[in-house]
């Protein structure tokens, strides 16, 4: 009789990837100043100064496992792979208000007055550049703080030149760029939008289907910088950045942080799946108040959510492998703006599923969450994983991160493929990258070792 052993074929060792160490500082460069971008600072400050903990952050708390069970190697991820440390980070930003980062941190009303004044002097000292802005792309905004230029392209040339003087004043070896800015108008790939030749005339000529996002996003590229989008934007979700990005050797993710509703929506519908638990409808409906939720309200801002956030329970259910379970149902997402409620969003989720014989059953879900108390950690895990892509050689000229998907509604990936939505397989592809980068085995799970 064979041994089980004979079956089991063990994972060859892989060969470890060349990552350069991350020697000096890395620059943060944040389009988009809001309450995002300011929880994630000042959180960052606090955290360094001893005074509060990176809850949520997986660079910062999370462990991978490694080798067998019985082996006991866990290490925490941030001594797995050689990310930098939050003493050498240094941020810049861009808004269309002139408010410094303690100001717009105030006025977003997130954190409490008692934490921000111990990280005053800190965020006082972020003052935000004038942005690239237009507001047939964000409707309901306006504001001071402006760039003007002839054209879209002599604004991209503008925002490269504030990047130079940013890498060139702060010290920083190293730069990573990331929209916390508003969620832009709905809009369709072009012509324009399919090669650097067609995108630069695009911008001389002033095509209304370059968004401001994209200037921020060309720029950064053309100078080397990688960028993840954290709003549903198209922004680097198109064929001329994934070129850029490739030639530039600037990695490229997003898009739309997957944070409150969509979390838990895609923590839910694996396990409905995973027992073949049939589904009739979600319903999904929220209040904020916060700015983003104002500027929701316009419809073609609102369209780009919609679109992001419908898109996960078709990709994560496969209706096409169980139309009995998954043929039908009706998903249904609402996102009122309620101005009392601030940054505290409330979402509710009806879910109608049905079981065994098809008898029906419902769940619900009332999530009384805090909008940017959940993006601040997935920010600054992007900026690491991202600087880290760029100093890993398998990584850094091949465009998109799909690994970097944990972190977003509507994760980009490479043409031909769909997006992996299940966060559970999104966190194995993530920490099996990280192994694979190590040379350390991947972990399947198979287990039959053990049982020798
Ligand atoms: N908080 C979350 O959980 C979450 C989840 C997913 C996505 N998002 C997205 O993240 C983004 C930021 O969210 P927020 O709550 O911080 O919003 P916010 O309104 O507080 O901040 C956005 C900031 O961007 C600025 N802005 C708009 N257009 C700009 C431009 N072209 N250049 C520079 N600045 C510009 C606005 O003036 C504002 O200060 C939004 O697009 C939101 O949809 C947030």
């Amino acid at each position: 009789m064979p041994t089980r052993q004979k079956h089991v074929k063990r994972e060859t060792q892989q060969q470890e990837s060349e990552i350069q160490a991350p020697k000096g500082k890395l620059g943060i460069m944040i389009p988009g100043m809001g309450a995002v971008a300011t929880t994630f600072v000042a959180g960052v400050e606090a955290v360094r100064k001893g005074f509060a903990k990176p809850i949520g952050s997986l660079t910062q708390m999370g462990t991978i496992r490694l080798g067998k069970r019985t082996d006991a190697r866990s290490p925490k991820v941030k001594e797995f792979v050689p990310l930098a440390g939050l003493d050498d980070l240094v941020f810049t930003g861009w808004d269309i208000f002139e408010d410094n980062m303690y100001a717009a941190a105030s006025k977003a009303g997130v954190l409490e007055r008692e934490l921000l004044d111990r990280v005053k002097p800190f965020l006082t000292s972020i003052k935000p550049r004038k942005a690239v802005f237009d507001r047939n792309y964000v409707k309901k905004l306006d504001g001071p703080n402006v760039k003007k230029g002839k054209n879209k392209m002599d604004l991209a040339e503008q925002v490269r030149a504030d990047i130079r003087e940013f890498r060139k004043n702060s010290g920083a070896t190293r730069l990573v760029t990331i929209w916390c800015g508003s969620t832009e108008t709905f809009l369709e790939p072009t012509a324009a939008h399919q090669s650097i030749k067609a995108f630069e005339k695009a911008m001389t000529g002033n095509d209304e289907n370059i968004a401001p996002s994209m200037i921020y996003a060309y720029a950064s590229l053309m100078e080397g910088v990688p960028f993840a989008n954290g709003a549903p934007n198209l922004t680097v979700d198109l064929p001329v950045m994934d070129q850029l990005s490739r030639e530039h050797e600037a990695p490229i993710c997003g898009k739309d942080y997957k944070t409150g509703q969509t979390l838990i929506k895609t923590i839910l519908a694996p396990g409905f799946k995973a027992r073949m638990i049939g589904l009739n409808g979600w319903f999904s409906t929220n209040i904020l108040g916060n700015r983003d939720g104002e500027v929701l309200e316009d419809p073609g801002s609102f369209k780009t959510k919609e679109e992001s956030k419908l898109s996960v329970l078709e990709h994560i259910l496969q209706p096409e492998l169980y139309p009995e379970l998954y043929g039908k149902f009706t998903h249904k997402v609402r996102i009122n703006y309620y101005p009392p409620r601030g940054d505290n969003k409330e979402g509710w989720d009806n879910i109608d599923i049905f079981g065994w014989l098809g008898y029906p059953m419902q769940i619900k879900v009332d999530f009384l969450c805090r909008d940017s108390i959940l993006a601040a950690p997935l920010v600054l895990d992007l900026v690491l994983f991202l600087d880290l892509a760029q100093r890993t050689s398998e990584l850094r000229g091949i465009g998109i991160q799909e690994w970097l998907s944990f972190y977003f509604k509507s994760p980009m990936c490479a043409p031909g493929l769909y997006p992996e939505h299940d966060l559970f397989i999104q966190l194995m592809k993530l920490k099996n990258t990280l192994r694979h980068l190590k040379g350390e085995e991947l972990i399947t799970h198979l287990g039959l070792e053990y049982y020798d």
